[in-house]
């Protein structure tokens, strides 16, 4: 599930602009699936080198352009960019210290830079560019889109990051479905809580917000076992055993978890929300999936 799709609020209408954000968002995107994936330590540092090499370069590039062009907002632009590549520049040193909280760290940072400095930044020099009626101001976007861009309905100081509009780790789709009305009910809900501490992990409050959350979805994980079990049971669905052994066994990884995250250990949200999602996608479509046939034949919906 990537970070960051490149939707119409991050198109500016200026070609080149347009293309480097591809990039930008397509490097977030793979810092994202790397952290995600648990490659965090081994990947942040090639990924930072990126990062660090393509804003400075590219952010000079348009600074450039900036002024061959004359742009009255050159200084205040400049001094977003300036803050953004001090900020890379920061995660940077910090990974080189052996900082692991880093990933997650530049990703938070990153994630709102993007936000505000496109959003904002961007979009008052390419209206800038368009009232000017520069050559440079050739949409890539189709026809219809580039007469009444979205973002000229925007006012541009008004910050658009937040985390209702962050992308979802996962969306419900039929193919989670187990025919069992209520253990779907209850996988939707455990889908809707990882998703809050994904959030809340990449606005960059792990430990005040993701804290309570933590506790709120162990507690439904350990619910939602007994709830199945209890159906396993009932209904004398033949690989209870091995569930049940499955369900033990990731119940005691949630525990240990739960006991890095109480001694205030700051590494643990990534391995966490991987565990979680593979938790979710995995056990769900493998092993839950093997009672659909039974409680289907027993008629329980
Ligand atoms: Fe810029
Ligand atoms: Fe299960
Ligand atoms: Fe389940």
């Amino acid at each position: 599930m990537p970070l960051f799709r490149l939707k119409d609020k991050y198109v500016v209408g200026v070609r080149t602009m347009d293309a480097e954000r591809a990039t930008l968002l397509g490097l977030m995107n793979e810092f994202h699936a790397a952290t995600m994936e648990g490659e965090g330590q081994s990947a942040v540092g090639p990924l930072l080198l990126r990062l660090v090499t393509y804003s400075r370069d590219r952010s000079f590039a348009g600074e450039a352009l900036m002024k061959s062009l004359r742009y009255p907002g050159l200084a205040e632009h400049q001094a977003s960019h300036r803050d953004g590549r001090r900020q890379i520049g920061e995660h940077m040193v910090r990974h080189q210290q052996g900082d692991r909280t880093v990933a997650v760290a530049t990703l938070n940072a990153m994630y709102v830079w993007i936000n505000e400095h496109i959003l904002i930044e961007d979009v008052k020099f390419s209206q800038w560019l368009k009232e000017q009626g520069s050559g440079e101001s050739t949409s890539a976007q189709s026809p219809g889109k580039r007469d009444t861009p979205a973002f000229a309905r925007r006012s541009p100081h008004k910050p658009v990051h937040d985390k209702g509009k962050r992308e979802a780790l996962f969306t419900w789709s039929k193919k989670y479905s187990v025919g069992v009305k209520a253990m779907d009910e209850q996988h939707t809900q455990l889908m809707g809580l990882t998703n809050e501490f994904h959030a809340a992990v990449m606005t960059g409050q792990p430990h005040s917000a993701a804290g309570p959350l933590l506790r709120k979805v162990l507690a439904y994980v350990r619910g939602h076992f007994s709830a199945e079990e209890a159906l396993m049971k009932a209904y004398k669905f033949p690989g209870l055993a091995d569930h049940q052994a499955i369900h033990k066994d990731l119940t005691r990884q949630a525990g240990e978890y739960m006991a890095r995250y109480e001694k205030g250990d700051q590494t643990v949200y990534v391995p966490l929300l991987k565990a979680l999602r593979d938790a979710v996608t995995g056990h769900i479509l493998v092993e839950d999936m093997k009672y659909v046939p039974w409680m289907n034949e027993h008629g329980v919906r």
